[in-house]
């Protein structure tokens, strides 16, 4: 019988056997990504693969370069352009009203994938007319997203689904303001036929895009940030690591700034008395 015939159901024992390789030959530690995740993950590489768990371990004591591919596998990388659209109505919102008047700007998103939603803040920037004056940084454990993230450039037939929400954050007349309308190919070079995306150089020549680890827990710059944006990376984290991770974002943000995270993301324990939600995002509470 195939091996992707079998549909494999792992044990608390068997994850911590991945779990325990991975850390044994990188500095990458899993031990606190929620378990049910990142379970779901190994059984989809053991399919993918068409092996068996043994043989996955043996491969990555072994090999270095095929560990850093199950690591690649292991994180979900879903992404989209203008991702949860009444999100980015209240990112305007947010930096209209408190940042408006800075002089800089220091924003930092932290798993960041293939960079959709570094290319929507960069957009929100210029027609809040703040680009010029941000400095954009953009992380990610994975390298392969982070790549196309860098490039700007995006498969049309993969993204064109979510195209749609450009218009729904600037064109649908939603708002009281009399918004004047904003034309896609601003940004974007759209092209159906030849199948891509590309960004405006300007866009893509911006960022700051480089490898980080959050588990790691080491800042990124020197400097204090005044927005992080970590949308829907803290799901794929157990409680403690959670909190470890809102604990060093504080520590990492400038005394007025604030950090977005994802819609279905939230705040549970002494972690959230360190910050003051306002309209869903959270602003540094100092202590
Ligand atoms: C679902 S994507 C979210 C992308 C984007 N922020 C959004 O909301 O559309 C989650 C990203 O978090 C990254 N990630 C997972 N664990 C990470 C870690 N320990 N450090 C940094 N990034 C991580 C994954 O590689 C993936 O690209």
């Amino acid at each position: 019988m195939l091996f992707h015939d079998i549909k494999m159901k792992l044990t608390e024992q068997d994850i911590q056997r991945v779990q325990d390789t991975i850390k044994t030959v990188s500095s990458y530690d899993f031990s606190d990504y929620s378990y049910n995740s990142f379970c779901r993950r190994i059984e989809k590489i053991l399919g993918d693969y068409n092996t068996t768990l043994d043989e996955l371990l043996r491969n990555i004591q072994g090999n270095y370069n095929f560990m850093e591919k199950v690591v690649r596998d292991i994180t979900v990388n879903t992404t989209e352009l203008f991702r949860d659209t009444d999100a980015w109505l209240k990112i305007r919102n947010i930096l209209k009203q408190k940042f408006a008047s800075k002089e800089s700007l220091h924003i930092w998103h932290a798993g960041c994938s293939s960079g959709q939603e570094v290319y929507s803040m960069m957009i929100m920037l210029c027609e809040t007319g703040m680009f010029e004056r941000a400095s954009i940084y953009a992380t990610d454990i994975n390298e392969n997203v982070l790549r196309t993230a860098m490039s700007g450039q995006y498969k049309y037939h993969e993204v064109q689904d979510y195209i749609g929400n450009f218009d729904k954050v600037f064109n649908a007349k939603l708002h009281s303001e009399d918004v004047p309308y904003v034309d896609i190919r601003k940004y974007m070079d759209i092209n159906k036929n030849r199948d891509y995306v590309k960004m405006e150089r300007s866009l893509v020549e911006k960022p700051l895009f480089f490898k980080h680890d959050l588990v790691s827990g080491e800042p990124i710059i020197a400097r204090k940030l005044d927005i992080i944006l970590c949308r829907n990376v803290l799901i794929y984290f157990n409680h403690d690591l959670q909190n470890k991770v809102l604990k060093f974002f504080h520590e990492n943000l400038a005394n007025d700034g604030c950090l977005i995270i994802g819609r279905h993301e939230g705040m549970i324990g002494h972690v959230a008395s360190l910050y003051d939600k306002k309209d869903s995002v959270y602003f540094k509470r100092t202590v």
